[in-house]
């Protein structure tokens, strides 16, 4: 059976393509399909990494316009939209044919078309002229991921041009005037960011009563008022009914949430970012009897089986968070399992953020979430305002909060708002895999003068006194 894959993976987003290395270098024989043109799914394609090349770019420019005649640098950043949008396009080209690269060299057999389950064992790839090829796999990994979901009940028509989704969010051909974002998630305050940053007058229409909804709330608010102070308006509490194209744009209609007169404003461009949902469309899950959750999503047990041997599914198409690291460890975890090892993923130290400025970063349990569960427990913040790096660089705005057991001072979350949090977040996520405490973070060299210093801090200020407030 010289033919016969020990895997074939179905999507080549972080979570397939990372699984299919992984498994490759476990010594199997591995083949990952995927259907749009390039590897690397949503996230290389058309999600984080070109929204990251525009969130640093537009940064940039920003700053250039500000921050930069405080430190001595006079300058007048002038916008060359196109250059920007073909940094980007840059950016995801040598991403994605990174990936194509490392296919090579882990003897990953990569296709280029559409995959279907065809029986159990069997994946049918349709390729681009229609011809069809079909795999014979000992194991299928679906890792389709997700698409976007629409506005719960409403019919949106995206015309990609003035009612547009995240996908083309990223390649708008000027700066909008006036932009109208439904959903203050993670994707409508990036991207709301980049636009905003570049001169658009954003409003953001939010159904809750606060931005980035699982998000600690008091890191929340502190959030929403910096947003404020760029320039972001806030519609919160706020229900859209409807998005409908206009003659000069669209408009977007909305009502209290507890009851009231609705709003309607317009906009050259409304960015609707309510959500994504996991792919499952054409994939022959019906007829290979792979059950879905009531959430749409392709069930899966703690080791990412499915009901049908032989079938796994990993990433967001699977429960749990949307993030690309969190299918990565998935692929990893998967991998391993199908090699012999012991694959496993700690759901609860999967950090997540918001490469806003300043960025947003959370790893564990939020205040709320304590408080619920009924655990007690100690607070350690600490300022940026009061970290010498951070002022030499005008970046002061935000805090660290440190949340740990009362009892045994065990680590249950860490929130950081403030520039770099994504990065510095990553040393609060190893000391939870590790069970570690704050009195462990805050007796663990910090070198000076650097803003992680504020992560040591709190975690003084959640055991003992933080020393330099
Ligand atoms: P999201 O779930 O983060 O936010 C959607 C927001 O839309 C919610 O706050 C919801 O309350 C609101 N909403 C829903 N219906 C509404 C209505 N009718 N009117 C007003 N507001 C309404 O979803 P988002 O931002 O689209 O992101 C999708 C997924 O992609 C998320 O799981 C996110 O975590 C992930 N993602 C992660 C990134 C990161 O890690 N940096 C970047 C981009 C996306």
């Amino acid at each position: 059976m010289a033919d016969t894959y020990d895997l074939v993976v179905i999507g080549s987003g972080p979570g397939g393509y990372v699984c299919a290395i992984k498994a490759a270098q476990l010594g199997l024989k591995v083949a990952c399909v995927e259907k749009r043109k390039t590897y690397g799914g949503t996230c290389l394609n058309v999600g984080c990494i070109p929204s990251k090349a525009l969130l640093y770019a537009s940064e940039a420019f920003a700053e250039a316009g500000h921050s930069f005649a405080e430190m001595g640098i006079e300058v007048s950043p002038k916008l060359n939209l196109e250059k920007m949008m073909a940094h980007k396009d840059k950016t995801v080209k040598s991403n994605v044919e990174g990936i194509a690269f490392l296919f090579k060299k882990n003897k990953i057999t990569g296709l280029i078309g559409t995959g279907r389950i065809k029986s159990v064992g069997e994946v049918e790839v349709t390729k681009d002229d229609g011809s069809t090829e079909t795999l014979k796999a000992k194991n299928i990994c679906i890792a389709t991921g997700s698409d976007v979901a629409g506005i719960p009940g409403l019919d949106v028509q995206f015309d990609e041009t003035t009612i547009v989704s995240s996908d083309h969010a990223i390649a708008l051909p000027e700066v909008p005037k006036k932009m109208v974002v439904v959903g203050g998630g993670v994707i409508g305050l990036e991207l709301g960011s980049v636009w905003a940053r570049l001169g658009a007058e954003v409003t953001v229409v939010e159904f809750l009563d606060k931005i980035l909804g699982p998000m600690d709330s008091e890191v929340s608010t502190a959030f929403q008022k910096l947003l404020v102070k760029q320039g972001l308006t806030f519609k919160l509490g706020a229900k859209v009914t409807d998005v409908e194209k206009s003659k000069n744009g669209a408009s977007v209609t909305f009502e209290p949430v507890k009851g009231g007169d609705a709003e309607t404003i317009d906009a050259d461009v409304v960015l609707v970012a309510t959500g994504r949902k996991p792919y499952t469309e054409g994939l022959g899950l019906k007829e290979a009897g792979v059950a879905l959750d009531d959430r749409g999503r392709v069930e899966i047990d703690a080791h990412f089986r499915t009901n049908v041997e032989g079938i796994y599914a990993i990433g967001d198409v699977v429960k749990g968070a949307m993030l690309a690291h969190k299918a990565e460890d998935e692929g990893v975890a998967l991998a391993e399992i199908l090699a012999g090892q012991s694959g496993h993923v700690n759901y609860d130290a999967i950090p997540s953020v918001v490469y806003t400025e300043p960025e947003v970063a959370s790893v564990g349990k939020t205040e709320e979430e304590l408080k619920k569960a009924g655990v007690e427990y100690n607070v350690g913040k600490f300022p940026f305002m009061a970290n010498g790096r951070a002022r030499s660089m005008l970046k002061t705005d935000g805090f660290v909060k440190v949340l740990a057991d009362k009892k045994t001072d065990r680590v249950l979350g860490v929130h950081i708002l403030g520039a770099d949090a994504g990065d510095m977040i990553a040393e609060a996520a190893l000391l939870m895999e590790f069970s570690g405490s704050s009195e462990d973070l805050a007796r663990t060299s910090h070198a000076h003068p650097t803003l992680s210093e504020a992560v040591r801090e709190a975690a003084f200020a959640a055991f003992a006194k933080p020393i330099h407030v």
